[in-house]
């Protein structure tokens, strides 16, 4: 479905940092692991943030995701200052505009796959029935149609990572955060859940943020980024559409 209309341009970014820097502690153990840093990204692209462990890739994801405070600096996202929101006005921002996946998946161990699909619909207002339904939807579309009344731990990795993709697009936020998620994942397994993100920004239009080591998430970038000491610098781009 690629390039099938013409695209127009996005004038507004959906995601804007200005100058953000975090440090972690005081005094001689302060830890700057993000260092005036400023990104934009659009919906419609998979921005890669490569680097080594330590580079501040997690710091900086969390930041964006509104799980940590900059230290100083702003983040927009969607044309809203995350940090002029209160801590419960910035939970439902969280969960309408921004979906998480993680490297160890993170769900929910005594809730089936479907369940945990349907606890953040019902966070999202979704009544029983509808929860059900779009939850079921979701898991046919990543695969898991079989799988529905699983426990993850029943489940291999590349399904409960695909469980955790479904979660994060649940109440379909414009911009998906993916912090290592192939890297607990055997090649295979990886290589569909690096398929299943690009098609979120093919078909969808969103904006995927993603730290990783895997080389192969370079492939279907849209724009690359080495993060080393807490900066970021860009890289060129491999041609997603080769
Ligand atoms: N809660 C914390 N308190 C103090 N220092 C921290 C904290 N979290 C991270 N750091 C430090 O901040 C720096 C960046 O860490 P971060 O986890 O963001 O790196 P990373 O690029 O995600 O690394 P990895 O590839 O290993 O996941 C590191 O020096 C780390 O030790
Ligand atoms: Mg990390």
């Amino acid at each position: 479905m690629r390039n099938a209309e013409p695209q127009t341009v996005n004038p507004e970014p959906l995601v804007s940092l200005r100058e953000v820097t975090k440090v972690y502690g005081h005094g001689d153990t302060a830890v700057r692991a993000v260092d005036r840093v400023n990104l934009l990204a659009y919906s419609g692209e998979l921005v890669l943030i490569l680097g080594p462990s330590g580079a501040g890739k997690t710091t900086l994801l969390s930041l964006i995701g509104g799980l940590l405070h900059p230290t100083s600096g702003s983040i927009h996202i969607a044309g809203t200052e995350l940090t002029t929101l209160s801590s419960a006005a910035l939970s439902r921002f969280r969960l309408r505009q921004l979906g998480f996946v993680f490297q160890f998946f993170q769900l929910l161990s005594a809730l089936t796959a479907r369940e945990n699909v349907e606890l953040v619909l019902r966070l999202g207002g979704y009544t029983f029935a509808q929860a059900r339904q779009r939850a079921e939807e979701l898991l046919v579309r990543f695969g898991l149609g079989h799988r529905l009344q699983h426990l993850p731990r029943m489940l291999s990795g590349g399904e409960q990572q695909r469980i955790a993709l479904a979660r994060a697009l649940a109440l379909q936020p414009p911009v998906v955060i993916a912090d290592e998620p192939t890297g607990s994942l055997d090649s295979h397994s990886g290589e569909h859940v690096i398929r299943l993100l690009r098609q979120l920004v093919d078909e969808e239009q969103r904006t995927v943020i993603v730290a990783s080591h895997d080389l192969r998430i370079q492939q279907v970038a849209s724009r690359v980024f080495r993060c080393k000491d807490g900066q970021l610098e860009e890289l060129p781009a491999l041609s997603p559409s080769l």
